[in-house]
């Protein structure tokens, strides 16, 4: 027999997307590191709907985090009904905490996924699901709910291999799983027309998310967009961030540019690292000089003070990289090589780039960078390698690599 929860035990906090989908996600600002591995200093949402017709059905959960408010919300969206439908787009715990609470907490719902995502269903809960409770789709299969007619849009490496998107034909919503999302609590804004999304800040911080999250993918993201593209969209709903339900080609532009791997400012980051100052005064000098060439907006970035995900963002963005490393156990120093190898697994590429390498009596670190980023895909050395020994006492390279970097970005 089902226990069904009559009332508010806390509070419920949701809001209509439409007025048959309801929002009962939950903001999340007590996390540090999403994935243990990146800061969110503004937090994350974890978005998750509720589609009532005349059955209904749940999209996706949230991160145990915010179990209470997710239940309640669910509860009270349901209002006593049972859920006949539970979604499942994607696998990544983040979202999919609480499916065995809620195969269990409602005996009669069936879960709907593909095969890929049952089967790491069983993998992460050990579910032995009776086979009325599954419903097993392929792509471009559809779910009736009454008035809402769903369908299912497979989007592989999106960036796990068993995401999928679900469409409602209907209301024209794209619940798309991790794409479009970002980090950032919604703060009861649920919506982008309520939020200054052209502003700095939260582009900086969908692209930060974009870019370590799922950067590698841009290609599978490529095939995900045109796919996306042959539906009528209303509204995104991400499982991150906020509903896009106006100006929907300024999220997809930015996905766009940063899925093909496509600069967005011709600019100039600066990565450096410096144990005693010396490379750090020669960087500092660098952007003196690109300044006197006119180039704006320097980025300069220590790489053992700023987070890896910042830097990883800026690569992404910008058309001209410098690399500045010191030499450290005859090879490049650690925090330079852990960027680059990051920026390798993501798959950063089309860049302009120089090098700067120190080294007081056997400098490698530039040969090394130089090496690795050889090792990604359209990536141009520009200027000659700068070489110090200790100290830059002569800057005249310098000056004359600051020429070359200026000229990438006139
Ligand atoms: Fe937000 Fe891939 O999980």
């Amino acid at each position: 027999m089902t226990i069904i929860q009559k009332e508010d035990i806390n509070m419920h906090a949701t809001r209509k997307v439409t007025d048959d989908i309801l929002y009962i996600g939950a903001d999340d600002r007590r996390l540090q590191l999403f994935e243990n591995m990146f800061p969110i200093p503004e937090g994350v949402s974890y978005n998750s709907y509720l589609i009532t017709d005349e059955k209904t059905a749940l999209v996706d959960t949230a991160d145990a985090s915010v179990r209470d408010q997710f239940m309640e919300n669910l509860t009270f969206g349901l209002s006593g009904r049972p859920l006949d439908y539970f979604i499942i787009n994607h696998m990544e715990p983040d979202h999919c905490a609480l499916i065995a609470e809620i195969a269990f907490r409602y005996p009669e719902v069936t879960l709907v996924a593909n095969a890929k995502i049952f089967a790491m269903i069983d993998q992460f809960f050990g579910l032995d699901l009776p086979a009325e409770r599954k419903l097993v789709v392929k792509e471009g299969d559809t779910l009736s709910l009454g008035k809402h007619q769903l369908s299912f849009v497979f989007a592989p490496m999106v960036h796990w291999p068993e995401v999928m998107m679900t469409y409602d034909a209907t209301d024209k919503v794209l619940f798309c799983a991790d794409a479009f999302g970002t980090f950032g609590t919604t703060n009861g804004n649920i919506f982008n027309d309520e939020i200054d999304y052209k502003d700095g800040y939260f582009v900086s911080e969908a692209r930060r998310y974009y870019t370590n999250i799922v950067g590698k993918y841009g290609m599978q993201v490529q095939a995900a967009l045109k796919k996306a593209s042959a539906v009528d969209i209303a509204m995104l709903a991400p499982l991150h961030g906020p509903i896009w339900r106006t100006d929907l080609g300024f999220i997809i532009d930015l996905y766009t540019k940063w899925a093909t791997y496509t600069a967005e400012d011709k600019a100039v980051a600066v990565f450096y690292s410096s144990v005693y100052g010396n490379t750090k005064s020669a960087v500092a000098a660098l952007a003196m000089a690109l300044a006197d060439r006119g180039v704006k907006n320097v980025k300069v970035y220590d790489v053992s003070k700023t987070d890896i995900s910042y830097m990883i963002a800026e690569a992404f963005r910008v058309s001209t990289i410098v690399l500045a490393a010191t030499t450290y156990n005859n090879g490049i120093f650690p925090k330079m090589h852990y960027l680059l190898d990051d920026m390798k697994a993501l798959t950063v590429q089309n860049k302009k780039v120089a090098i700067i390498e120190n080294g007081s009596w056997a400098p490698q670190s530039g040969k090394l960078m130089q090496g690795i980023v050889s090792e990604m895909k359209n990536m141009e050395l520009i200027g000659d390698k700068v070489t110090i020994k200790s100290s830059l006492s002569d800057p005249t390279s310098l000056y004359a690599l600051a020429d070359a970097i200026a000229e990438t970005v006139k």
